[in-house]
């Protein structure tokens, strides 16, 4: 299986990052090939809804010859996507956001003079999220989000794996975490074997 990690979070040694370090170290015990993306490491330019990406419906065709390219090219090539992000103002933190906006044009090929393709029809997306509130009321409205954004663009939504950060004086990572976080690996490996069947 080939999963590519993009980490939205500014914090190298932060919260998400930690919780994300348990999931893809399963995954590598369990023989499985991830690629990690640091959105905060790359070019990431805005999309100006310039359309140019709509002409081509074989490829990206985007307008930027930035790094939006190589994850296009990467997701491309995966069968399953995370979106690693902390959560800031209800939602991810502004490359992702950028990533999502650019991503829902190049992919999806529905806003030209026809309707065309969605290239990334059928891959699976995951979401690994950490939010200072109650998680129902933290990353709630980021779930409801990515799952509209997943239907809209043919792509399955698997589930979230959220948890809470209780200040900057507490230590944020435990045995619990690291746990789900391993089980959160199985458990959607365990699915997307299991609909490929
Ligand atoms: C600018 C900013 C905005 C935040 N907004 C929210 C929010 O809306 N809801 C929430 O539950 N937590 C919010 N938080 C808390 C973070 O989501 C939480 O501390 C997270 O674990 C940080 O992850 P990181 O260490 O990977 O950066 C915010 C934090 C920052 C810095």
């Amino acid at each position: 299986m080939k999963i590519c990690v993009l980490l939205g979070s500014p914090r190298k040694n932060g919260n998400t990052n930690a919780l994300v370090k348990p999931f893809v170290e399963r995954l590598d015990e369990k023989g499985h090939n991830c690629v990690l993306i640091n959105l905060y490491d790359l070019e990431l330019n805005s999309c100006i809804a310039c359309r140019k990406c709509q002409k081509d419906w074989i490829g990206f065709g985007c307008h930027y010859n930035d790094d939006v390219h190589k994850i296009f090219d990467q997701i491309m090539i995966c069968d399953v996507f995370v979106l690693a992000t902390p959560i800031y103002s209800w939602y991810c933190t502004p490359p992702m956001k950028i990533v999502l906006d650019r991503l829902v044009y190049d992919m999806n090929k529905y806003y030209g003079d026809e309707i065309g393709p969605a290239l990334w029809e059928g891959k699976t997306v995951a979401l690994i999220t950490t939010c200072g509130y109650k998680p129902q009321s933290g990353a709630d409205l980021w779930e409801e989000g990515v799952r509209r954004y997943c239907k809209h663009s043919k792509l399955i939504y698997y589930s979230m794996l959220v948890e809470r950060h209780l200040g900057y004086k507490s230590i944020f990572m435990d045995e619990e975490k690291d746990s789900h976080a391993r089980i959160f690996a199985d458990t959607l490996i365990a699915q997307i074997q299991k609909s490929n069947e």
